[in-house]
């Protein structure tokens, strides 16, 4: 008799590839700002950005269907698709998109909006229908297109997003490979961090007034978020850590949102992770939301640096304010 299979693993990974590279000094001419800037304070040396012919959906599809491939999966296998984004094509969702682009006729697919966190809180949500049996073909796909929700006058915001797409493919085990997690909101720090709709009222008919309106580019108060993130982000690791049954000491690979590289060495002192087993890539490709982490992981498990059985530690942070920590084995 076959074995119920409740747990996960993860088991595919895949990017998609955008064709135009914005450098700082290309930066440099849009605003007063100078790769020396941006590079000591973020460590960001470029980013990609969506073309005309792109769009999240485009992206994400792409994202998907390279970890599909990974994994030796057919699209009509999967059976949820999450998209965890904030900047769909469509507000109604772009989900359901992806998966008309991938084939993935069998699956349901929905968004889920959690800014820089969205990947994280995605990957434990698809862990839960996972658990209980209720799926056992799931793509977890990070997209974000901010360059769209950019101020290009803003130094402060514009040097530091990128656009990008990332997924993993998690298939049924009976193993389980997600060890612990953690996740958290804060609603009281709501402003620091914001893509905001801002509302026109218009009188409609006799004394009712509706609201049209429309999104306003990304605001943020970066110290108070960067003080955020130091603090919040070691401390949900080590709770994650703990639900794990594990320390700092025995994780192989650190894999933190791509916000700022000064973060990302924050973090890894105060665990005590030594500088060679962090992940970072966003030198080359900024800050990418939703996208970061499974861009980064993609990368690192196609490099072979991340190999079957490693543990790894995520954790998004950003906009919510959000935050979130998954432990996990590759493979
Ligand atoms: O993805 C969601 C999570 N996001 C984050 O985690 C971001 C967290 N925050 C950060 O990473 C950092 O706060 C930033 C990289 C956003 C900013 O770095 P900072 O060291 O906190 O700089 P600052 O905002 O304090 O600005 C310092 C100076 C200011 O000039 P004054 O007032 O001291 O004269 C800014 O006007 O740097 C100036 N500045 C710039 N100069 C050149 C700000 N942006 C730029 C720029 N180029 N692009």
């Amino acid at each position: 008799m076959q074995q119920t299979q409740r747990g996960l693993s993860l088991v595919g990974s895949g990017s998609a590839r955008l064709a135009a590279t914005l450098s700082n000094s290309d930066l440099s001419q849009v605003v007063d700002t100078s790769d020396e800037w941006i590079a000591t304070r973020t460590g960001i040396r470029q980013r990609q950005v969506v073309t005309a012919q792109d769009s999240l959906a485009s992206l994400a599809a792409e994202a998907g269907t390279a970890a599909l491939a990974m994994g030796n999966c057919n699209p009509t296998d999967v059976d949820l698709i999450i998209l965890a984004t904030s900047t769909p094509d469509d507000l109604f969702g772009s989900a359901a998109q992806v998966q008309a682009r991938l084939g993935a006729s069998r699956a349901v697919a929905f968004d889920l909006t959690a800014a820089c966190s969205g990947f994280v809180f995605a990957l434990v949500t698809a862990a839960q229908y996972m658990r209980l049996g209720v799926y056992s073909t799931v793509l977890v796909i990070g997209a974000d297109v901010l360059s769209r929700w950019t101020d290009w006058s803003d130094r402060r915001t514009c040097v530091l997003f990128g656009d990008g797409a990332g997924a993993v493919l998690l298939r049924a085990s009976e193993r389980d490979r997600l060890l612990g997690f953690e996740l958290r909101s804060d609603g009281t720090l709501n402003g620091c961090l914001n893509l905001t709709y801002q509302a026109e009222s218009q009188p409609l008919v006799g004394d009712t007034t509706i609201q049209t309106g429309t999104f306003q580019p990304v605001t943020m108060n970066g110290k108070e978020v960067y003080r955020f993130a130091v603090k919040r982000v070691p401390e949900i690791l080590e709770k994650a850590l703990f639900h794990a049954g594990l320390t700092a000491a025995e994780i192989d690979w650190l894999l933190l949102h791509q916000a700022n590289q000064r973060i990302l060495d924050a973090v890894a002192n105060r665990l005590a992770v030594p500088a060679e087993r962090v992940l970072s890539n966003m030198a080359r490709h900024g800050n990418t939301s939703a996208a970061s982490i499974p861009i980064a992981l993609d990368e690192a498990v196609r490099e072979g640096k991340v190999k079957t059985g490693d543990v790894v530690a995520s954790s998004g942070f950003g906009a919510g304010l959000s935050w979130g920590a998954a432990i996990f084995t590759w493979g």
